[in-house]
């Protein structure tokens, strides 16, 4: 006979999301359960995603450096590169962050389920573990937070040897000598960097006329002239109509999507990153009449489905496809199940690639206000002006402010340039505060320091940026 357990929340999936949602139950004090069944917790930002991909790119940068950069500092080196120990310390990093999800679960009670989860109707979750035994959950709340998994293209079949996905492509055993990326997003750009950097030939084939989508334009136009000087390669407006593999690689078919004739490249490897669609796989979503909408998601008002009790965050549900962006929803989801107030701004949800330079974002671009009809005013301070930038020789990009034309609110800001992902925040504190360019413009920062950069463009709304 199954065993049946009784809690107040059970949630469905160990990402960010899922991990997130458990633990703030457990401070709640609500009787928690997460459903996880892979092997270690953490989802696909731990275990696949976020952090190892973080992890080859900071040791991918240091090779790089360290056979570029170093010599014009006047440190002489001649790196070799250890594969084996770049991915062994990746996984190293791994392990010890999934472990530490599992001492947060200790810590704060929750318990994890380990299985596959199925709803079996209103308040009953089924878990079927490695060994088969199903374990009965019931809750009065069910939260799904079962992520997302990579997008396909059909006459492109991913067998994780020559056709890789995102997971695929952070665990090769051989730098590629020519790695085909079909998708210039963030994956493709961020793991074509790895490779590039580690001594690949790499060409991006988008079907887009231009790079990342969503991401101001001009900031795009400046990162792919900063990708392209470090060798990479764009095909843009390509449609990638199949791939025949051999065991030496790849030949992938395109065709220009303005009309054409259709070409070939030959890779030895070919990521395949268009994107990911939301998992609800065997999911049991129908006992409980919640239907996904047509591209998969599940459609919930204020986190809630259409089902009371059944709830739904992260990359499953709508919104951008972020760690951080599941982490609100989850904070606000078990918030809101305990009773409280739970408001996020999906507006204020930063954007980062973590290339070289970076690319970071919040809040509304150009583009967007001008489709708005919005009036903006914006204000621009390029990296070649910032003094820190200078004396480390990281001077390329830019940052820029846009401001409403008449309150001077913060409406969005864009930068491309070193290390931006760790400046964007303060932008997101100001924005939260609804500050005017203003504000940040007579805000003291330290000198000498990129975040200047930050003032700079903000003064230079009103035109009266200093730095040169
Ligand atoms: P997931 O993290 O996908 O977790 C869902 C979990 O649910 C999985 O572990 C899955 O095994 C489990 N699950 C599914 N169904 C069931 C079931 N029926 N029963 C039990 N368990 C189940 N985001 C960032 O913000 N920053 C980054 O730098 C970043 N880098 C990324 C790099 C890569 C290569 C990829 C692929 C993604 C990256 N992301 C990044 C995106 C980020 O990983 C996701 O947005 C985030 O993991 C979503 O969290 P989630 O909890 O919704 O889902
Ligand atoms: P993406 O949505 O960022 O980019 C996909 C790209 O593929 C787009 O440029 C799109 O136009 C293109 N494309 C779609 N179909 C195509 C086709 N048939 N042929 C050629 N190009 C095609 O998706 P990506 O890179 O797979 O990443 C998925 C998500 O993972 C991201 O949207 C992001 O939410 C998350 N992520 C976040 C990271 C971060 O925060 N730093 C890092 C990596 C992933």
């Amino acid at each position: 006979m199954a065993d049946t357990i009784t809690y107040d929340v059970v949630i469905i999936g160990g990402g960010p999301g899922g991990y997130n949602a458990a633990i703030r139950a457990g401070q709640l004090g609500l009787k928690a359960a997460c459903v996880e069944k892979r092997v270690t917790l953490g989802g696909t930002c731990l275990n696949v995603g976020c952090m190892p991909s973080k992890a080859l790119l900071h040791a991918s940068e240091m090779f790089a450096a360290a056979s570029g950069e170093f010599a014009h500092l006047g440190i002489e080196v001649q790196p070799k590169l250890n594969l084996p120990q770049m991915m062994k310390q990746k996984g190293e990093s791994v392990t010890a962050l999934t472990k530490g999800i599992e001492f947060l679960f200790k810590k704060n009670k929750v318990d994890w389920v380990k299985g596959a989860g199925r709803i079996a109707g209103a308040g009953k979750v089924e878990v079927t573990g490695e060994d088969g035994k199903v374990t009965t959950l019931e809750a009065k709340n069910i939260v799904i937070a079962t992520g997302s998994e990579p997008s396909s293209l059909p006459g492109v079949a991913v067998d994780q040897q020559r056709i890789l996905d995102s997971t695929g492509a952070l665990s090769l055993a051989e730098v590629p000598k020519h790695l085909v990326v079909i998708g210039a997003g963030i994956i493709g750009l961020e793991l074509g960097s790895v490779w590039r950097r580690l001594g690949a030939k790499v060409t991006v084939v988008e079907f887009l006329d231009r790079i990342t989508p969503g991401m101001d334009a001009e900031l795009a136009k400046t990162f792919q002239r900063a990708l392209t000087k470090q060798g990479m390669t764009f095909q843009l407006g390509a449609k990638v109509t199949g791939a025949k593999t051999s065991k030496k690689g790849v030949t992938l078919t395109w065709e220009p999507v303005a009309g054409g004739a259709s070409q070939e490249i030959e890779a030895d490897y070919v990521l395949l990153a268009i994107g990911r669609r939301p998992y609800t796989e065997g999911l049991g979503l129908e006992t409980v009449g919640v239907t996904p909408d047509k591209r998969g998601f599940i459609e919930t008002d204020h986190l809630q489905t259409s089902t009371p009790g059944v709830w739904a965050i992260g990359d499953v549900t709508y919104g951008p496809m972020l760690a951080h962006k599941a982490e609100e929803d989850a904070v606000a989801c078990i918030e809101m199940i305990a009773g409280k107030y739970a408001h996020i701004d999906y507006n204020l949800v930063p954007s980062v690639v973590y290339t070289s330079p970076e690319v970071a974002w919040v809040g509304k671009t150009e583009e967007q206000l001008k489709a708005e009809g919005r009036a903006y005013k914006a204000g621009k301070f390029p990296f070649t002006a910032n003094s820190r930038a200078k004396i480390n020789h990281e001077t390329e990009g830019f940052v820029k402010v846009l401001a409403d034309a008449a309150t001077d609110e913060i409406l969005g800001a864009h930068m491309v340039g070193p290390q931006v992902s760790e400046m964007i925040g303060e932008y997101c504190v100001a924005m939260a505060f609804r500050a005017a360019s203003e504000d940040v413009a007579r805000t003291c920062h330290p000198h000498p320091t990129r975040s200047e950069a930050l003032r700079q463009a903000a003064m230079g709304v009103e035109g009266w940026t200093m730095q040169a």
